[in-house]
């Protein structure tokens, strides 16, 4: 092949990319996109909290009136939750410490004071008694409220289930904690404001 031959084959190849590129730039000015007016993406009736970040972050979650929400609590539902609590707690007077320590009488008991129980330091970090709000929220979620403690449970999502829990609770007691009167949650929320960081 000679020098000819070979400008024939080049000019054929540039020809061809020229031909592409020309095509191609036709093609994007015709189909320039157009932004949507709407972004695709936003999917309709989902809370702005479930798509935005850190999901496993606790919430601050209010707390119920107890006053008006555990006279109304389902009992039968709460005895039904508690069995997920006998894996670990016996819930009967006098009865021995399992893996966590025994639960009669816990709603309005000082905080890691149950005899021969060897809480985690965590645990023990306060003595202040387990009222409803303190249950209500360690419950939801042991692990986030009292960093380090060796209570290996999940924890209940649903405040229904809490609340039905508690009530149930509270009647597994020599001397049931009184219902607090309605309206006074939020003064139990205020008077204790140093209570979690
Ligand atoms: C997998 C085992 C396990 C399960 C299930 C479990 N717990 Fe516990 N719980 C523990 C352990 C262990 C401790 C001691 C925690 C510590 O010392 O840090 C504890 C501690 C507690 C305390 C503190 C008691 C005190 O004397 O201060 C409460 C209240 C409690 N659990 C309630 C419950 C309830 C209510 C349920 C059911 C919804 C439940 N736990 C389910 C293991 C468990």
């Amino acid at each position: 092949m000679d020098s000819w031959e070979w400008n024939k084959i080049f000019g054929a190849i540039l020809g061809t990319l020229i031909f592409v590129l020309v095509v191609k730039f036709a093609a994007d000015a015709y189909f320039e996109p157009t932004p949507p007016a709407k972004p695709g993406y936003v999917v309709q009736g989902v809370p702005e909290e479930q798509t935005a970040s850190t999901p496993t972050a606790p919430v601050e979650e209010p707390l119920p009136d107890f006053g008006s929400v555990l006279p109304t609590a389902d009992l039968a539902a709460g005895k039904e939750i508690s069995h997920r609590c006998e894996q670990c707690h016996d819930l009967s007077k006098g009865g021995p410490n399992k893996i966590g320590p025994n639960l009669w009488g816990v709603v309005g008991r000082d905080r890691a004071t149950h005899p021969g129980f060897d809480y985690s330091s965590a645990m023990v970090g306060d003595h202040n008694p387990w009222t409803f709000g303190e249950l209500f929220r360690f419950l939801k979620s042991p692990q986030a409220y009292v960093p380090g403690t060796k209570m290996t449970f999940a924890g209940l999502r649903s405040a229904q289930d809490r609340i039905d829990l508690l009530a149930y609770l509270r009647t597994q007691s020599d001397n049931p904690l009184p219902i607090p009167p309605k309206g006074a949650t939020a003064t139990e929320t205020a008077a204790k404001p140093a209570d979690k960081k």
